[in-house]
């Protein structure tokens, strides 16, 4: 069996903030003490979680990636299809996490039922050509479907949505609870953490880094030149020319676009989404634990004028993004990028609104 302490190792690092230098400290110190933080975690906390679109390319190595995350008790996988045999599979696993399966509608309630934390991958890819745009027609409905059944049978979890457009299907999620009178804005999440993920990857291999030491911030949204790394705020420190610049920040945007045509039409980004899913998902249950967490996520916000959900760092807590960061000093380069983002954002936003209050 794994024991808790060899999982830990291979569980995924938390980015620390550079906006508050006494939030940073927290989460080394934190780092430091982890083995016997998680233990304490694991003896107090039961955390039931559950995967919507758990047989599909980015639920199953998600599921796998949460039998193996000591903060979790109770594993639910639903889907439309097929979680039956994906739950016994790993149920064969010998870690001490119980999953059990889910299929079709009538299944969706069980499987909600005392849920801490819901992660929804469900609804389709994009294929080559395809903007995450494009994906509305389709993921909006599952994805307010989805949302519907987590304000009746789960209304206070956290809510990680990882359906593409995330930069509508959030809002969308937001109106649908708001309707049902159980929003908490500080408990729905757009998952962005891949944006982190591939950011630190291409930064540490560009300048020879230490990957695992190498943390950038990310904020905007997750579609496109929506997606804005900050460069200035990155650490290590490292200078870079204007050029080196404007490279890595094309290359993060376009960072869904290279798998998806890699893959050639069988989908997009699934086993790094996987792995960033199951990281943004550890930061939350840590959080729901009591240790404070910094991740960028895509919430409701006030931090840009006129864009009412925006990424940007989060203090996760017990009760979800306990605090939401400001961007910090902006280079001119991000500014102006920041500017040219924020048309594209408030439309899929409006989009979202609409959509969620039909
Ligand atoms: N946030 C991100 O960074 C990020 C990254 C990659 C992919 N995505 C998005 O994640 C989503 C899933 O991608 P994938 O590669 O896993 O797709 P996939 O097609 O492999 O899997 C999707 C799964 O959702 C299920 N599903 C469809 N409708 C459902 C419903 N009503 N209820 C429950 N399950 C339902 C399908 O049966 C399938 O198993 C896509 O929208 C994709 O664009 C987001």
């Amino acid at each position: 069996m794994l024991k808790s302490t060899q999982a830990q190792q291979h569980l995924p690092r938390r980015t620390a903030p550079r906006v508050a230098r006494s939030a940073k400290s927290l989460v080394l110190s934190r780092r430091s003490s982890s083995r016997s933080a998680s233990g304490t975690a694991m003896a107090s906390s039961m955390r039931k979680v559950a995967i919507l679109g758990a047989a599909g390319g980015i639920g199953q190595p998600l599921a796998l990636l949460l039998k193996m995350n000591p903060f979790v008790t109770n594993l639910a996988l639903y889907d439309i299809a097929n979680t039956p045999g994906v739950a016994a599979d790993l149920s064969h696993i010998n870690t001490s996490i119980q999953v059990a399966g889910y299929a079709g509608d009538d299944q969706l309630g069980d499987a909600l039922a005392g849920c801490d934390l819901v992660i929804i991958p469900a609804g389709v890819p994009r294929k080559p050509g395809m903007t995450r745009d494009d994906l509305f027609e389709i993921n909006a409905g599952i994805v307010k479907t989805l949302v519907t059944a987590c304000g009746e049978h789960c209304p206070n979890a956290v809510i990680n949505i990882i359906s593409n457009p995330v930069n509508s299907t959030v809002p969308i999620a937001a109106e649908v609870l708001k309707a049902k009178g159980v929003y908490d804005p500080k408990k729905v999440f757009g998952v962005t953490t891949l944006d982190i993920v591939r950011s630190n990857t291409f930064l540490a291999e560009l300048k020879g880094f230490d990957v695992v030491e190498t943390d950038v911030p990310v904020i905007g949204g997750h579609a496109g030149i929506t997606i804005l790394p900050l460069l200035s705020q990155a650490t290590p420190m490292a200078d870079y020319t204007a050029e080196e610049i404007e490279a890595l920040t094309t290359r993060i945007q376009n960072a869904g676009t290279e798998v998806v045509e890699a893959k050639d039409g069988a989908g997009s980004a699934t086993l790094s989404m996987a792995y960033a899913a199951a990281r943004f998902a550890e930061s939350c249950l840590r959080g729901m634990n009591g240790e404070p967490v910094f991740e960028c996520a895509y919430v409701e916000s006030s931090v840009v004028e006129g864009l009412d959900y925006f990424a940007s760092k989060v203090k996760l807590g017990p009760r979800g993004a306990e605090e939401v960061f400001p961007v910090g000093d902006l280079t001119p380069f991000e500014e102006e990028c920041l500017e040219k983002l924020k048309p594209e954002l408030k439309s899929s936003i409006e989009k979202g609104i609409a959509f969620g209050q039909k």
